[in-house]
């Protein structure tokens, strides 16, 4: 009776890896439980998900390696994985479901930075922008509903959502990964899209310091003023004082990503015996909305959804 805070399957967000074949499925070591499915199985995910009432999946791809290039123009293709992908769960699910898509290059370059690296190996911002904005205006085209910038350059929102209006897409909303911590908690997520044995180095530069929240207002406050319709804190739970900070002063939605890592951490207490995997799991996710989330991404959505719909 006295409870504040509900959570049901439409504050979760699936994200989802995939791959090229057919009738594929690939599970990804560090992250048990999970898999990367080829597009026919992707497809059938995201009709579950219509099914358990979650509102939204978020697209990853593991590009194969003959398509992964310094400068990642791959991302822009209009037929890369992503976009075929895109069609096919829009053709199946119709208006259903929300498609969010990733915009970034570490899937689709060879040295697995999220952008354009110099000869030094300096991650260049305004050079990556203009990639970006290409790679946002396909998956636009290909009928994403969100575009979801994860790559941290400056500048981004604005031009994404200029190239959005100017091609025909001013519907198409923006989720900015607008606090993003240079984090421990990214490694199978890395192993899943292919780029962790690629990268080398880090990438302190465009991501945040875990030290620094006053930064992570001013990241918030510049992506809303560039155009993001909501805005994410990435990672989740080393960070709910962030996503409180965010919801008190801003007015737009904020949503966490609960990472791999994360995720992974929660499977191996589950399999030392340090408890069961619904009470874990549960408490960590009514955590992000006490904290203040619209919502959350989260590898573990298709069993948390089960649960709350009984
Ligand atoms: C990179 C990206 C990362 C994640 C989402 N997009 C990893 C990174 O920054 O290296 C991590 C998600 C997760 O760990 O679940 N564009």
């Amino acid at each position: 009776m006295h409870r504040e805070t509900v959570l049901t399957s439409a504050d979760l967000i699936w994200p989802l890896f995939v791959i090229e074949g057919k009738g594929a499925e690939e599970p990804i070591g560090s992250l048990p439980g999970v898999s990367r499915w080829s597009v026919d199985g992707i497809v059938a995910r995201a009709k579950e998900a219509v099914e358990m009432g979650i509102p939204c999946i978020a697209l990853f791809p593991n590009t194969p390696d003959g398509k992964r290039s310094d400068a990642g123009a791959e991302a822009y293709n209009p037929d890369n994985l992503m976009c075929r992908t895109i069609r096919a769960v829009r053709d199946a699910v119709g208006n259903d479901l929300g498609i969010l898509t990733d915009v970034a290059l570490d899937p689709y370059t060879t040295h697995g930075q999220d952008g354009l690296v110099d000869a030094s190996g300096y991650v260049v911002n305004d050079d990556t922008v203009a990639v970006l904005v290409d790679q946002a205006v396909a998956q636009a085209d290909a009928g994403a509903d969100i575009v979801a910038p994860s790559d941290m350059m400056d500048g981004r929102v604005h031009a994404i959502r200029m190239a959005l209006e100017m091609n025909g897409h001013p519907n198409v909303q923006i989720m900015a990964y607008s606090a993003k911590f240079a984090s421990a908690f990214y490694g199978p997520f890395r192993d899943a899209v292919g780029s962790g044995d690629r990268l080398k180095g880090d990438k302190k530069s465009y991501q945040m310091d875990p030290a620094n929240g006053e930064e992570a207002m001013r990241e918030i406050a510049l992506d809303i003023a560039e155009g993001a319709d909501s805005v994410m804190v990435k990672p989740g739970l080393a960070y709910l004082d962030i996503i409180a900070q965010a919801k008190a002063r801003f007015d737009v939605p904020v949503f966490a990503y609960q990472v791999s890592g994360e995720y992974a951490l929660i499977e191996a207490g589950v399999a030392a015996g340090v408890g069961e995997r619904e009470p874990l799991l549960m408490e960590k996710l009514v955590a992000f909305k006490r904290a203040g989330c619209t919502g959350v991404l989260t590898y573990h959505a298709p069993f948390a959804a089960r649960l709350l719909n009984g």
